[in-house]
């Protein structure tokens, strides 16, 4: 039960006001019941259900293939829990890109079947009539410029984007042109701080970085990234707030070995008749 009531539940115009407050928004991912119930007794304003969970859940390599079913699954494991942050689930690699219907049916389902309160598309101009048709639904939308990962293999592998005159001019345009279509946010993925800066200034809504610097409205990190489970993934951008990887290594070794010891289950653990 959570230890919320409906009325603290972080609404998308708080999200988008908190700008102007002048307050930061933290958000992070979540993928499943058990992390989400304990990200619920924290303070993170936004969870965004996003389709890292390919990498980080699902074994992939990365998230193209990565399907609606996936992310309905997912985010209904998410949002049968959380009361208090708002909810943004991602919509996966080509689930989005063909039409405008092809969209409004896929978001339909994350808000209808699995619970989400808006949803995150990738890519600039050329989702701008995507992102104009949802908000016409009365679906909140979330972009996202810089490293999009479902264009790994256009961009040529996980770099920093926007460096340069031109690129960083095609950035800001797209920023501008998502703001006009309706986005109420605008993740900034592995992009130069400073450009971070002047798009963040340039936009109304707010913008989350991630790998983007410290100027942006807020922070968005992949949960089991902060949480350490993978001990040879180190980006600069990553911050560990704890060494999860060990954590669960080292009780799963010492179990194994407690199990073939012969000293667990003890007295302790067992049932009297
Ligand atoms: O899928 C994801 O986790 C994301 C965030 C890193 C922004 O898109």
């Amino acid at each position: 039960m959570s230890k919320y009531t409906q009325s603290e539940a972080v609404t998308v115009s708080q999200i988008v006001q908190a700008k102007a407050a002048g307050k930061k928004i933290s958000s992070i991912t979540c993928y499943d019941a058990a992390f989400a119930r304990l990200i619920e007794q924290t303070g993170v304003d936004l969870v965004l259900v996003g389709d890292s969970l390919g990498n980080v859940m699902l074994g992939y390599d990365n998230t193209l293939p990565v399907t609606m079913d996936d992310m309905v699954h997912h985010t209904a494991a998410v949002t049968r829990i959380l009361r208090r942050p708002f909810v943004c689930a991602d919509m996966p690699f080509l689930s989005y890109n063909v039409s405008v219907e092809q969209a409004l049916t896929n978001a339909g389902r994350l808000v209808q079947e699995a619970g989400a309160q808006a949803v995150k598309v990738e890519g600039g101009a050329s989702v701008a009539p995507q992102v104009k048709a949802l908000v016409q639904a009365g679906i909140p939308v979330m972009g996202h410029l810089g490293l999009t990962p479902q264009s790994v293999h256009a961009m040529g592998g996980y770099r920093v984007q926007g460096r340069g005159a031109d690129a960083a001019k095609r950035m800001m345009d797209d920023a501008l042109t998502l703001q006009e279509a309706g986005i109420f946010s605008l993740v900034l993925e592995m992009v130069p701080a400073e450009l971070a800066g002047r798009i963040t200034e340039a936009l109304k809504i707010p913008t989350i970085g991630i790998g983007a610097g410290p100027k942006c409205d807020g922070q968005i990190i992949v949960l089991h990234d902060i949480l350490g489970f993978d001990e040879e993934f180190n980006p600069k951008f990553l911050k560990k707030y704890a060494n999860l990887g060990k954590v669960v290594r080292d009780a799963v070794s010492t179990y194994d070995q407690e199990v073939k010891a012969g000293s667990f289950p003890s007295a302790e653990h067992s049932f009297k008749d």
